[in-house]
């Protein structure tokens, strides 16, 4: 068979693995299915481009191939399941940079004659460079290397005008004046702008709104990945780019939603700073109810509905499989137990539900804000687990919150709330939550696991 139909042929099969991958994605029950049919495409589209393209020496491949093993194996293996969304974060910038240096050495190379090509090389290094830096940004402040405060300051408009304004004009000398500066300097400034303006449009972004942000530099690392498919005429690559382009759109729009934001407001409008130590929302107000373990128990013990609300805090302790027991002995008991997931839980996306899977909750017993809010009245008890911006009641009251207009799961309304953490401190969006001083919340202080595995030993004696 002609090489290139054999070719043509694996790409079409690899594309349909990513595709049913992705589609296998969207359920719990067939998500590791899904991923092991995505990767079977990359490895068929990977080797079938290897045999195929005969253009670089396999030795750098095997070299480069090796190091991106290690460095990848080590990142996976070692990162926390608290840090994930670091990783995704960085992982996005590095998707960038490959785009990027596909579409620099093309443009190096001078091997194009068409402004057709040279716009794809125009736009691969351009989103690739915007992901990378914005990216890094994104990293930096989700880790806390900087700030997750968003940095906003005078003439921001002017300036970020003044630098798209200078991209265009660099863009039409690539591809229309060409001979105004040099190759090389056209493509160095264009790499400078495309750097600065990924470092302007993630900064002034706070640190509450960077799920958004890496959902958004995914997608964008997905068109960058695209727009390389164009540069070198490969048709895998257009598809995997453009499933990763659009599926990043489509998370990102549901994190919007999940935020009850427009993605401009989420962008341009600085929301998201971490409040004030001073600011009527860090204050504390009024008097809080602690309650012991052993007092909760008897609680718990009366209660037919209970409620289990998991957050970061639940990630921290590692306290699932301890919550799970507990959801057991709740059930065996006579109660009916669901677990409420807000979506931005935690500290990426679908955290929660990784780690009740991982603990064995069966998905039947997971209800999102929408289901359960309605009838929070009919709830005997809300178990609170490490969760705090997303039960905070301000949400919905208080219009000067910083989280003002957030849909919650709306726990004050149930008749009992145990609050478990260890202290009065704040969540991500560094606010005080009024929940903690409502007449029917208790506060059961401690370390989330320990005080779930006190409550399971309580059950069992
Ligand atoms: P948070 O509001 O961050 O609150 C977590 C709470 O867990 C803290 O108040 C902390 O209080 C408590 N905690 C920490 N370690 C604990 C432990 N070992 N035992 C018991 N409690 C512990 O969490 P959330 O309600 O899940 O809200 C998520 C926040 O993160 C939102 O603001 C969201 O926008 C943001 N965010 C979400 C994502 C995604 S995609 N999910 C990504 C980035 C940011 P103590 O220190 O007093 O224990």
């Amino acid at each position: 068979m002609d090489i290139t139909i054999l070719v043509n042929l694996s790409y079409i099969a690899a594309s349909i693995l990513f595709i049913a991958g992705l589609k296998m994605l969207g359920s719990p029950d067939t998500a590791r299915r899904g991923n092991a049919f995505s990767s079977s495409g990359m490895l068929l589209a990977v080797l079938i481009t290897l045999l195929d393209q005969n253009i670089v020496d396999y030795r750098y491949i095997a070299g480069a191939l090796i190091a991106g093993s290690i460095v990848g194996y080590f990142a996976a293996t070692k990162v926390k399941m608290t840090s994930m969304p670091e990783m995704v974060a960085i992982f996005n910038g590095f998707g960038g940079i490959a785009s990027l240096l596909v579409g620099s050495a093309e443009y190096v190379s001078g091997t194009f004659d068409n402004p057709a090509f040279l716009g794809a090389i125009f736009v691969t290094v351009l989103i690739g460079g915007i992901t990378f830096t914005g990216s890094i940004v994104a990293y930096g402040k989700l880790s806390e290397i900087i700030s997750g405060r968003p940095f906003l300051y005078k003439g921001q408009q002017f300036v970020n005008g003044l630098l798209v304004l200078s991209i265009l004009l660099v863009g039409a000398n690539m591809l229309y004046i060409q001979g105004f500066i040099s190759a090389e300097q056209t493509l160095m400034l264009l790499l400078a702008l495309a750097f600065l303006l990924g470092i302007l449009f993630v900064i002034p972004i706070g640190g509450a709104d960077m799920p958004v942000v890496i959902a958004l530099l995914n997608s964008f690392s997905g068109l960058a990945a695209c727009a390389a498919g164009f540069v070198i005429l490969n048709n895998v690559l257009i598809v995997a780019g453009a499933l990763v382009g659009a599926s990043g759109l489509i998370l990102t729009n549901i994190m919007c939603k999940a935020m009850n934001r427009s993605l401009a407001n989420v962008l341009f409008s600085g929301f998201g700073a971490v409040a004030d130590a001073s600011s009527e929302s860090s204050q504390e107000q009024g008097e809080v109810k602690p309650i012991t373990a052993q007092d909760a128990y008897l609680i718990l013990e009366a209660a037919s509905s209970v409620l289990i609300v998991p957050g970061y805090g639940m990630a921290v302790a590692q306290a699932q499989h301890a919550v799970r027991e507990l959801g057991e002995l709740l059930e065996a008991n006579g109660a009916e137990v669901k677990y409420a997931i807000h979506p931005v839980a935690g500290r990426m996306p679908g955290h929660m539900n990784v780690l009740l899977a991982e603990a064995n909750v069966s998905y039947d017993v997971l209800v999102e804000p929408d289901d359960v809010n309605p009838i929070m009245e009919t709830v005997d008890v809300c178990m609170v687990i490490g969760a705090n911006d997303v039960v905070n009641p301000d949400a919905k009251d208080n219009e000067s919150s910083p989280i003002y207009g957030m849909p919650i799961i709306e726990v004050d309304n149930s008749k009992t709330v145990f609050v478990l953490k260890r202290s009065m401190a704040s969540g991500f969006a560094g606010i005080q939550n009024p929940l903690f001083f409502k007449p029917n919340t208790r506060m059961l202080f401690g370390d989330a696991k320990e005080t779930v595995s006190t409550l399971v030993s309580e059950f069992k004696a």
